[in-house]
């Protein structure tokens, strides 16, 4: 079976979930960042996960053009979708992860999280500080714990032939 989580990170975050999933995934599943990758074909795959973090309510662009692509064949394809977002209201970030990945649903999901976040004021551009600031004046880190992590793995593997 072939897994591939393909991400979108901005200050690296996304990408230390992507690497913690894949721990749990199997050392096989292949990572793709899309800032590097560039394009992702889902075909070969039997289970893609899609991840990014949320700026100013949306996941970032190079995620939400990724989808727009291949929605199609994704919407195919066992998938689990996660966000990173640092809103303090968990309802907002339940609404972040569920307008997310449009026109992929969550219902049509086999897992889906918000996995942490990670505002860390010392990586950020000068744009970027100013925002979180206005936010988040302390700055904020929350590692995905154990739970949330094998739980979003289970799912995603469950009635999956291995
Ligand atoms: C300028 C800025 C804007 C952000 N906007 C949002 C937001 O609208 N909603 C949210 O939940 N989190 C927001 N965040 C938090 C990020 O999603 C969070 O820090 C995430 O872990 C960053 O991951 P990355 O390093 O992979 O990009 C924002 C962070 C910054 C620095």
């Amino acid at each position: 079976m072939r897994k591939a989580i393909v991400y979108a990170t901005r200050y690296g975050f996304t990408a230390e979930v992507a690497a913690a999933l894949r721990d749990r995934l199997g050392r096989d599943t292949e990572l793709f960042d899309l800032a590097v990758a560039g394009d992702v074909d889902p075909e070969p795959y039997d289970v893609v996960v899609l991840g990014s973090s949320v700026y100013m309510g949306r996941v970032q662009r190079a995620m939400r053009n990724y989808v727009e692509r291949y929605r199609t064949r994704l919407a195919a394809k066992r998938y689990g979708l996660y966000i990173c977002a640092a809103n303090p209201d968990p309802l907002v970030r339940e609404q972040e992860l569920r307008a997310a990945y449009f026109p992929l649903s969550c219902e049509g999901a086999a897992a889906t999280a918000v996995l942490g976040h990670a505002v860390r004021f010392e990586r950020l551009g000068l744009v970027d500080r100013f925002v979180a600031r206005a936010v988040l004046p302390e700055g904020s880190v929350r590692e995905p714990s154990e739970e949330e992590l094998d739980r979003f793995a289970e799912r995603l593997l469950s009635g999956t032939p291995s």
